[in-house]
């Protein structure tokens, strides 16, 4: 493949050929979930490095020849040799309304510059860490899911994800299902570890078994009793959150009132936010 970068002059030989997209990965598998979420796997950098949790940048060229970039979270493991991504379909999104159509063989545009506060190292030890999810916002957690560290640094792993339909579970009840059943990953994480995990999905507009919005479940209790566990406290507990703006801000007031406190890479603390994607006039 031709190497070219953003500022490669273009020359009449370059010009000619089928142009290589500056930082190009080759999509090797589409898997289509509902008519507005798709997830995809793309060949990794052999140089990129990053941890579980973290967002890159990526993207298509645009109509004016300039790359056309997003943040997109992770889904896969830091140890994967892929990697993966779960995303929506916004009809008129310049990006994902082009991004629906990639097949395998395509290439994407990635910028190797990791960067985010859903990591690790921006929580104090623990006993419990909650990962509180709606929509995509469930696609950093399917990469901590899959890290062992997860495992070795906590007693009890709970993942809640809410979406409006029942469809739009499949990607991450998929996830969890192959977390305990794929042979790999009980090699990796370990079946006593394994056996830490508890999945809490629930939708909030279409009957399921477990409805409503989780800010509700945690106010009037039903997530800890549904779950066997003592109410929110700041001594055992850790939760990362990830859902849109309204979500991450009903959930942090709700776990500040429990006493955690919001840290950050640079100064770890009970729990840390990150948005699942930037919405309209924000
Ligand atoms: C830190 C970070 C991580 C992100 N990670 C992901 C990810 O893993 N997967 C993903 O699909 N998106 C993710 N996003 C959102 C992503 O960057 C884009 O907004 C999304 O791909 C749509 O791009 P677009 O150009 O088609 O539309 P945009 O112009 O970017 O968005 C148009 C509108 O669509 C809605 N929207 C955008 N993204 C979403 C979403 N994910 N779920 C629901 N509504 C949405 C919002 O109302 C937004 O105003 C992330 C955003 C941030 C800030
Ligand atoms: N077919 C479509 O065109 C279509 C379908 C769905 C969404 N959308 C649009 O796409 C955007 C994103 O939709 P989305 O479904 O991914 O995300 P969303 O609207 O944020 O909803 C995801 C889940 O989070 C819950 N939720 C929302 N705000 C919350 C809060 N403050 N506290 C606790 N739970 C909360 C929702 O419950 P509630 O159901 O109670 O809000 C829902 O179960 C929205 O702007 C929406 O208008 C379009």
């Amino acid at each position: 493949m031709t190497e070219m970068t953003e500022q490669a002059p273009v020359t009449q030989a370059t010009a000619t050929k089928v142009a290589a997209l500056p930082d190009a990965q080759t999509v090797t598998s589409v898997q289509h979930y509902t008519d507005r979420l798709f997830a995809f796997r793309v060949t990794r950098p052999q140089s990129l490095r990053f941890r579980s949790g973290e967002f890159v940048m990526i993207g298509l060229m645009g109509d004016n020849g300039k790359p056309l970039l997003r943040a997109y979270s992770i889904a896969s493991p830091s140890w994967d040799e892929e990697l993966e991504f779960y995303s929506i379909k916004v009809p008129d999104g310049p990006l994902t309304s082009k991004l629906q159509h990639i097949q395998p063989g395509d290439e994407i545009i990635l910028r190797p510059k990791p960067v985010g506060t859903l990591v690790h190292d921006a929580l104090l030890p623990g006993k419990r860490i909650y990962f509180f999810s709606t929509g995509t916002g469930f696609a950093p957690f399917a990469s901590l899911l899959r890290d062992p560290q997860t495992y070795e640094d906590y007693d009890e792993v709970i993942i809640t994800h809410t979406c409006r339909e029942v469809a739009e579970l499949t990607y991450g009840r998929d996830l969890i299902e192959s977390i305990r059943n794929d042979e790999l990953l009980q090699e990796l994480i370990g079946e006593e570890n394994l056996a830490k995990l508890r999945y809490y999905p629930t939708t909030t507009r279409e009957e399921s078994p477990k409805m409503g919005r989780i800010t509700t479940l945690i106010e009037n209790g039903e997530l800890f009793a549904d779950l066997g566990v003592p109410p929110l406290n700041p001594e055992h507990d850790r939760a990362m959150i990830c859902g849109s703006l309204a979500f991450n801000i009903d959930v942090k007031a709700l776990l500040e009132q429990a006493g955690l406190r919001e840290g950050a890479n640079s100064e770890p603390k009970e729990f840390v936010v990150e948005k699942a994607f930037v919405g309209d006039g924000i």
